[in-house]
C-alpha cells in the first residue's frame, strides 16, 4: 500500500469508495426529469443512510493521522455531491420555465409581413384616368349595366337597322316591356347625365360594358370611359385640347394625337383617335425601329378612342336646344389602355383573376 502522503485519497477501500463515490455523483443526475426522482438520488448519497453517512461512520477505523484528512475529504464529496445536485436541480427548473413559456422567440428577425391585396390593374388605370380627366374639369358620373335599348341605342340617334343593335351583339335581358340590354358602351351615361341635368356639364363615366364577343382582344365584358362636355359655343379645337392634355399627362409630354375621320350615329362630325406609338417612339426619329415595331405594326400610331361633336339629334333627343347648345363626346377602352400600357396581349388574363398574373402590378 501506498503512504497517504503520496497519494492522498487512493491509499484505501474509503479512498476507492469516495473516487467511485464522486465520479457516480457526476452522472447520476443527468437525465432526471422529475424533481422528487432527483431528491431521492440525492438522499442515496446525503440520507441518513447515504453513503456518506456510510463513509463519516467509517472514520474512526482510519488511521489516526489520517483522520483529519478523511474528514475534508469526505466534506469535499459533500460538497461536490451539492453542486451535482443544485445544477440538475436548476436545469429541471430552466426547462420546465422553457416549457411554460413556449418556443423561444428571436425578437431582432424580419417581422413576417402579411400578405395584401393590390388593386386590379384595370382599377389602377381607371383611377389614374379619372385624375386626369378630373383634372381637366370632368365630374365623374355613373350609371347601370342593365339599362334601356332606348338608352343604349335609340336616343343615341342610332337607325333601327344599324349593324350595332343586331341581337347577335348584344346581351338582351328577359323583361315583358320595355326593352333591356346589358349595356354595350358607357354612352348610355350621356343619355342618363343630358336627361337629368341642365347644361353646362364635363362628365367620365368609366364602367364595364357587355357585346357577344370573345376572342384574344375581345372579351364579352370589357371597360369603357365616356366623357362629354356640353356648355355654350364648345368647339370641335376645346375636344382637341382636351384630347392632347390627356394624351400628355396619360401617356407622356411628347406623345402627340392624331384623328381620322369616323364614323359614330351620335356624333357628327365623328373621328377616331390615335396616339403617337409609346413603344416605338416615332417622336425620337428612329425610323428603322418604327418600321419593325410590332406593337404599331410600323405605323407609329395606336388607336386609343372614338370621339366626335354631339349630334344635334342626340340634343334633341334628351331635350337640350341644339341651337343653343353644342358639346363633344368621346369614349376610350380602358382595358385597351391597360394592354397598352402594360404590354399585356391577351385581354382575357385581365378577367382570369389568376394570381400569378395579378401579381405583377
Ligand atoms: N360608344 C362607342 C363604342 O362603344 C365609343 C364612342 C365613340 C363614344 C365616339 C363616344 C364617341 O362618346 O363620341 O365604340
Amino acid at each position: 500500500m501506498n503512504s497517504s502522503a503520496d497519494t492522498p485519497g487512493a491509499s484505501g477501500p474509503l479512498e476507492a469508495t469516495l473516487a467511485s463515490e464522486r465520479e457516480r455523483a457526476v452522472t447520476v443526475f443527468q437525465g432526471i426529469q422529475d424533481e422528487a426522482e432527483l431528491r431521492r438520488v440525492r438522499a442515496t448519497f446525503l440520507g441518513g443512510k447515504g453513503s456518506i453517512k456510510d463513509l463519516m461512520k467509517q472514520i474512526p477505523s482510519v488511521e489516526k493521522e489520517r483522520r483529519k484528512e478523511m474528514g475534508r475529504s469526505i466534506n469535499a464529496l459533500k460538497q461536490w455531491v451539492e453542486q451535482q445536485f443544485d445544477t440538475a436541480l436548476a436545469a429541471l427548473h430552466h426547462a420546465r420555465l422553457e416549457q411554460a413559456l413556449g418556443a423561444s422567440v428571436d425578437i431582432t428577425w424580419p417581422g413576417r409581413t402579411p400578405a395584401t391585396g393590390a388593386l386590379h390593374p384595370l382599377t389602377q388605370v381607371t383611377q389614374e384616368l379619372v385624375d386626369v380627366f378630373s383634372t381637366l374639369g370632368f365630374d365623374v358620373a355613373e350609371g347601370p349595366q342593365v339599362d334601356l335599348y332606348e338608352y343604349n341605342f335609340d336616343k343615341l340617334a342610332f337607325p333601327p337597322d344599324h349593324p350595332a343593335t343586331d341581337m347577335q351583339d348584344s346581351f338582351f335581358v328577359r323583361t315583358d316591356a320595355p326593352k333591356t340590354l346589358l349595356r354595350t358602351h358607357t354612352s348610355t351615361i350621356q343619355v342618363r347625365e343630358m336627361l337629368s341635368r341642365k347644361p353646362p356639364l364635363a362628365i367620365v363615366s368609366p364602367g364595364a360594358v357587355y357585346r357577344r364577343d370573345d376572342d384574344v382582344t375581345h372579351s364579352p365584358m370589357f371597360m369603357q370611359l365616356e366623357g362629354l362636355w356640353v356648355d355654350k359655343k364648345v368647339s370641335f379645337t376645346h375636344l382637341r385640347g382636351v384630347l392632347d392634355a390627356f394624351a400628355q399627362s396619360f401617356f407622356g409630354p411628347e406623345v402627340g394625337v392624331r384623328l381620322r375621320p369616323s364614323y359614330f350615329p351620335f356624333v357628327e362630325p365623328g373621328a377616331e383617335v390615335d396616339i403617337a406609338c409609346i413603344f416605338c417612339k416615332p417622336w425620337e426619329r428612329n425610323a428603322k425601329r418604327t418600321a419593325q415595331c410590332r406593337i404599331c405594326k410600323g405605323s407609329g400610331w395606336l388607336e386609343i378612342l372614338g370621339c366626335g361633336m354631339v349630334h344635334p339629334e342626340v340634343f334633341e333627343h334628351v331635350g337640350y336646344d341644339p341651337e343653343q347648345y353644342s358639346g363633344f363626346a368621346f369614349g376610350l377602352g380602358i382595358d385597351r389602355i391597360a394592354m397598352l400600357r402594360y404590354q399585356i396581349t391577351d385581354i382575357r388574363l385581365l378577367y382570369e383573376n389568376d394570381v400569378r398574373f395579378l401579381e405583377q402590378f
